[in-house]
């Protein structure tokens, strides 16, 4: 059994879609999850977390770049999705490299489990 799943983000709601923009060695990677076909985003039903990581080339292990959670889903004291504030599934995270790698968003839905997708920097 594949802990993470993958699929084309295009035709699958939860895969991390993983845009980057380099300017000399800095790096900004924003992950969007649900971009072509949105997630749902209810107190039953959301996006918990967004990770990033970065494998330089020739490196045995990943660097953690980062993780952006998602912590209101509609809850409030009158019951679930009442609140009408929910965060949305999008992360921006900012690093310094001088090096190409692989980028590794993973998104972790709490019904749907843990989602992956892979970039080249
Ligand atoms: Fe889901």
């Amino acid at each position: 059994m594949e802990l993470f799943q993958t699929a084309d983000w295009k035709s699958e709601k939860h895969v991390p879609v993983i845009e980057i923009e380099k300017s000399d060695d800095l790096v900004d990677v924003k992950v969007v999850v649900g971009k072509e076909i949105p997630h749902p985003n209810t107190t039953e039903h959301h996006i918990k977390w967004i990770e990033l990581l970065f494998l330089p080339d020739g490196a045995k292990f990943p660097v953690h770049i980062g993780r952006t959670e998602f912590n209101t889903h509609g809850e409030s004291t009158q019951g679930p999705n009442t609140s009408t504030v929910y965060t949305e599934p999008t992360a921006v995270f900012r690093f310094k490299t001088e090096k190409p790698g692989k980028l590794i968003a993973v998104s972790f839905c709490n019904i749907h489990g843990l989602w992956k997708s892979e970039a080249e920097l």
